[in-house]
């Protein structure tokens, strides 16, 4: 069995997703949540599935290993970035080396980078007029949204696309795919 945890920071919708869709799955299980953020609304979501959270803070993240700490002791093989806003320290990076996964909601190299994230993502594409945008999920290393691509899927934009109507797009297009590329990287 593979143990998988989960980081999130906020709403937690695709983290949701992705423990009903492991939910009964023989070679994945999603043992914890962690959170930087103890007003997350994606504590409830995984409770209502039995999935335990646990909430740290910046020094316990940075500073002490607490985080790096729990991970071990639980033997995570795998961790999933949904919707997670800190840049993960270098020595959780080294020891779960292409072990962590992040979606990007657009096409990477295009609208990442410190700062770039959820409506703000949505805004800049919309005001950029672009006619296609989409979701990136890439291995993470020490900067943000750099590491290596594993996956990306486009959807079009029609002229005139708000930042909402395009996010809503975007979510539909997260909970579709990344459940089934994080899978597909277990199998192989
Ligand atoms: C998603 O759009 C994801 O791509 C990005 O943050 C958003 C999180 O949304 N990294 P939710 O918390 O899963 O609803």
């Amino acid at each position: 069995m593979n143990r998988m945890a989960v980081f999130a920071s906020g709403n937690g919708s695709n983290a949701e997703n992705i423990i009903r869709y492991f939910k009964t799955n023989t070679h994945v299980n999603i043992t914890h949540v962690l959170t930087n953020n103890p007003e997350a609304k994606v504590i409830e979501k995984a409770a209502k599935y039995d999935v335990p959270t646990i909430v740290f803070n910046r020094n316990e993240f940075y500073k002490e290993d607490k985080v790096l700490n729990i991970l071990l002791e639980e033997q995570i093989d795998f961790i999933v970035l949904a919707g997670f806003m800190w840049l993960v320290p270098q020595k959780i990076i080294q020891q779960f080396f292409q072990k962590v996964v992040n979606i990007h909601p657009a096409l990477l190299p295009k609208y990442g980078g410190k700062g770039m994230y959820g409506d703000f993502v949505h805004k800049a594409v919309s005001e950029a007029q672009e006619t296609e945008t989409g979701i990136t999920i890439h291995y993470v290393n020490e900067k943000y949204d750099e590491g290596d691509i594993i996956f990306q899927k486009s959807v079009k934009i029609v002229g005139g696309e708000d930042p909402a109507s395009i996010a809503q797009k975007i979510h539909a297009l997260e909970y579709e795919n990344f459940p089934k590329v994080i899978e597909k990287l277990f199998a192989n």
